[in-house]
């Protein structure tokens, strides 16, 4: 029986933060095609798409998919129809697919933003309301790294699918594939500019009333050729964990560098999803087709079988089976606990986006500091063959 909390916070209707933040909602990407984007997050994420916004429902300028599963973990998939959707074409003209906003649950919309507000956040969109017959969810959101949002939203009042203007989805297909279990999202990463990591860390503790968990000076986060800064804020509930990374000099070009090129911008690189049972969900996930970072070197996964005898046994799944996976490992000093955790490729045609899985063991509360090099190393091959190392 899994006994471990599989996140760092655990998301609540009565939040133990200043903000009233119940924990993430969802992510919206906006993409070239909805369609197609919805449909991998469905076969090889194994996620359902539970409800759907467009022409047929009334909305005519985009459509949206709602994807989730039984553990109500929530993405969304926006695309414009006309090219007169500003919002979606000009974001996805400059940027790509990508990660448009970040939701979070809060217990009163109004009284979050015009904190944030108070404290110094950028408003976006003032709170709002969408009603329909089944009641109303409250909206409103603050600007994040150039193009990318938070938004703040409650359900409290609403007794439909998903909120006004979603039904159940037209999209009507038979769809094989293994389950990921996927249970909630752990944490948002974020990628920025030189010299915008303080910025954004100061913004975002602020305007949220957050505080820096972790910082990686220069020197604490280098290969052979790239580095890079690294600073993570959360709620003082962790419910809400968001590491920002900062290009670093180095003899050839950082990863974070490739991706504010790539992506025009700075911008959202990650998000981790967590699983109780990460071995079935990783086999699971590359048996749907999803392509992640090579392995390391079998003298990686040597180090974690002495480093787990060491302390009587610590890591208790199948290491051989980890290898076998190529999920990657790491034994926190600190917390007592480890990390599993592996990433996938890019799942866009640029390389700027890509998802983490991940499962915290025994309490372990970090990113997997233990593993930035056989990670970075991993990156590195593959910015080697674009070309952009
Ligand atoms: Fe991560």
């Amino acid at each position: 029986m899994e006994m471990d909390i599989c996140y760092g916070g655990v998301p609540s209707k009565i939040p133990q933060n200043s903000m009233g933040i119940r924990g993430y909602d969802y992510i919206e990407f906006y993409v070239g095609s909805a369609k197609q984007v919805a449909f991998w997050h469905a076969k090889a994420l194994g996620l359902n798409i539970v409800a759907y916004q467009g022409p047929e429902t009334g909305t005519r300028d985009r459509v949206s998919y709602l994807l989730s599963n039984k553990h109500n973990m929530k993405i969304m998939i926006t695309s414009a129809i006309q090219p007169s959707t500003y919002d979606v074409q000009s974001f996805i003209h400059k940027h790509g697919d990508g990660v448009k906003r970040w939701c979070v649950e809060v217990v009163n919309v109004n009284e979050t933003y015009s904190k944030a507000i108070k404290n110094g956040a950028v408003p976006v969109t003032k709170p709002y309301r969408l009603e329909d017959k089944d009641g109303f969810v409250e909206q409103a959101a603050i600007r994040l790294y150039d193009d990318t949002e938070i938004n703040f939203i409650n359900y409290d009042h609403y007794k439909g699918l998903f909120k006004p203007g979603f039904e159940e989805p037209f999209y009507n297909f038979e769809i094989r594939r293994e389950e990921s279990n996927l249970k909630i999202i752990d944490h948002i990463v974020g990628n920025v500019h030189v010299n915008e990591m303080d910025y954004w860390e100061n913004y975002i503790n602020r305007s949220l009333d957050f505080e820096t968990f972790i910082f990686f000076g220069p020197g604490d986060i280098s290969t052979k050729y790239s580095a890079l800064l690294s600073k993570v804020v959360r709620s003082k509930d962790s419910v809400i964990q968001n590491p920002i990374n900062e290009p670093f000099d180095a003899e050839r070009q950082s990863q974070i560098e490739e991706y504010t090129q790539q992506y025009h911008g700075s911008g959202i690189q990650h998000v981790a999803l967590a699983t109780t049972n990460i071995i079935e969900t990783v086999a699971n996930l590359r048996a749907n087709g999803i392509e992640f970072l090579d392995a390391p070197p079998k003298t990686y996964y040597d180090d974690i079988k002495r480093r787990s005898e060491e302390r009587g046994g610590l890591v208790t799944e199948d290491i051989d089976e980890l290898a076998r996976l190529g999920i990657l490992c790491d034994i926190e000093i600190s917390s007592g606990g480890y990390l599993l955790q592996l990433f996938t490729k890019p799942i866009f045609d640029r390389p700027t986006f890509f998802y983490e899985i991940i499962q915290r063991r025994k309490g372990a509360s970090g990113f997997g500091q233990g593993n930035f090099l056989a990670l970075f190393e991993a990156i590195e091959r593959e910015q080697a063959r674009r070309g952009n190392l």
